[in-house]
């Protein structure tokens, strides 16, 4: 297994993996939240448009995660002004997880909090993900609180706040 995880710098890899992200997140997320909730979320956060705009404007950047140089996942990452550090994005293709990846990606994004000079590494993840929080658990982190985000058009992000001290 040849795991690489590379910024995404380029414009046409950045339509690649928003390509990768509407497939997992309708994958993923039946039995979670709604198919609208779905497309409501694919356009708002993880449309090519709305990444451009993350990375241009808000502060974040993306990891492009590839096996064998295939695209299998991505990372979405974003430095606060204070010790905290934004793990927004962890997502994997279906097909490859269980193999150890999730560890590595991981790793990456601890590695780049330490190169922030950040101390704490934080994320949300919907309160029924119930693998994503027992791999986050398992992990190291830890359950700080619950979210409930109004994010228009009727929908609201139902989350646990989870961080890890590095
Ligand atoms: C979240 C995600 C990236 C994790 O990747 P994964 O390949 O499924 O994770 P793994 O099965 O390799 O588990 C990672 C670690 O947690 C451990 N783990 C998994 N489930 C566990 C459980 N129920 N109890 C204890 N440990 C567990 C694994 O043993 C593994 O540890 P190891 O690498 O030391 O062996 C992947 O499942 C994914 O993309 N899911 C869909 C998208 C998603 O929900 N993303 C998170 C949104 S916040």
């Amino acid at each position: 297994m040849s795991i690489e995880i590379s910024k995404v710098e380029m414009d046409e890899e950045l339509r690649e993996v928003a390509d990768l992200a509407a497939e997992i997140w309708r994958e993923c997320f039946p039995g979670i939240i709604s198919a609208e909730h779905i497309e409501y979320m694919i356009e708002k956060y993880q449309s090519y448009h709305a990444m451009t705009e993350q990375i241009s404007n808000q502060g974040y950047s993306y990891l492009a995660v590839r096996e064998c140089g295939k695209l299998c996942g991505y990372i979405g990452i974003k430095p606060e002004d204070d010790e905290h550090f934004f793990l927004s994005k962890l997502y994997l293709c279906a097909d490859k997880r269980g193999k150890g990846i999730a560890s590595a990606m991981l790793n990456r994004v601890f590695d780049e909090a330490r190169k922030s000079g950040k101390s704490t590494v934080y994320l949300t993840v919907n309160r029924h993900n119930d693998h994503a929080v027992d791999v986050y658990r398992k992990t190291g982190f830890i359950i700080t609180r619950q979210s409930v985000a109004d994010i228009g058009n009727g929908f609201v992000m139902d989350d646990y706040i989870m961080e890890y001290k590095l």
